[in-house]
């Protein structure tokens, strides 16, 4: 009973920081709001901040507007550094990226860097999310700076543009640019798919060794002065351009007839040869524009936040 008792007791929260914590508006103002007898809790009017509520149970509302608490997911960028596995526990017992987060909540990666690369590392609570962010119906871009053993020849680049065959089917398409003003070996690649050492097979089978893979950006989100081995949360901003690049333009799959699809035309009038044909054609338009990142120019832009970063580190590594 006492242990109850304590357990409802930790759950609850001042008001004043219920109202700020939910993002409505700061501290004092939540208090201001309080004051004037703009808020309830449970119907009746409270005018003193320091009012507890319990955010599960208790119904808070602002002007009559429902105030819903803080969501319970946490979303952080990692400086993974070479040297660390990206998996919750390691059988040969090396280190893992979560010996670096140190937060009671239980995180998970999406998706994987190797032991030897370092870079961007997303980590969730939240499946949806992490689902969103790898799911290659979603096409979301991860790019990586790549320090090859030679220059890249153009028509290389051209087959990474255009898909390598690994593992027996074409790559999707990628970006690939060389660096400014780095030496032709340096190179930005940007992937949507997370096939096992992608990017370093793809450039092995063209016959090039990657001495350095580092992942910079993860749907455009990058390590913002972290240095190796340090994290932050996401910010909204982030998360919302993330969800918003995850989404798709149109609907992937049409829905079966008992969800309401209207049912197929048999005698091909809506759902007949014509329609397929300009499906056919529209699937072929599709396959023919370029991935995000829309344009060069955009890859540039979003990644040139790094480019200070990368070429301190390729100093380091001539040094
Ligand atoms: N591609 C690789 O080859 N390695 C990584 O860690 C990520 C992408």
């Amino acid at each position: 009973m006492a242990q109850k008792k304590n357990n409802e007791e930790e759950k609850l929260t001042r008001l004043n920081k219920f109202i700020s914590n939910a993002g409505v508006t700061a501290r004092r103002k939540a208090d201001e709001l309080i004051f004037t007898g703009r808020v309830t809790v449970n119907m009746q009017t409270v005018t003193e901040p320091g009012t507890k509520v319990n955010p599960e149970k208790d119904v808070v509302k602002v002007d009559g507007e429902k105030v819903k608490p803080q969501s319970e997911f946490i979303y952080v960028v990692l400086f993974k550094p070479r040297g660390y596995v990206t998996t919750t526990h390691d059988e040969k017992g090396r280190p893992t990226v979560m010996d670096l987060i140190g937060l009671n909540t239980r995180l998970y990666p999406i998706g994987r860097l190797d032991y030897d690369t370092d870079g961007v590392l997303l980590l969730t609570n939240d499946g949806e999310f992490s689902n969103m962010m790898m799911h290659p119906r979603h096409k979301v871009f991860k790019t990586y700076f790549a320090k090859l053993d030679k220059p890249i020849e153009e028509p290389d680049m051209k087959k990474l543009r255009e898909g390598i065959i690994i593992d027996g089917r074409p790559t999707s398409r990628a970006k690939v640019r060389i660096i400014p003003n780095t030496a032709d070996q340096n190179i930005w690649i940007s992937i949507h798919e997370g096939r096992n050492r992608q990017v370093r097979r793809m450039l092995e089978t063209l016959g090039y060794i990657v001495q350095r893979l580092k992942r910079v950006e993860y749907a455009r989100i990058g390590l913002d002065g972290l240095k190796p081995g340090e994290w932050r949360y996401l910010s909204e901003e982030e998360l919302a351009n993330a969800r918003k690049l995850a989404t798709p333009k149109q609907p992937v799959f049409r829905k079966p007839e008992s969800e309401g699809a209207p049912p197929a035309d048999k005698k091909g009038k809506k759902g007949g040869k014509k329609k397929k044909k300009k499906d056919k054609k529209k699937k072929e338009q599709l396959a023919d524009s370029p991935p995000q990142p829309a344009s060069d120019s955009d890859v540039l832009e979003s990644i040139s936040k790094e480019l200070e970063n990368i070429s301190e580190q390729i100093q380091d590594t001539k040094e």
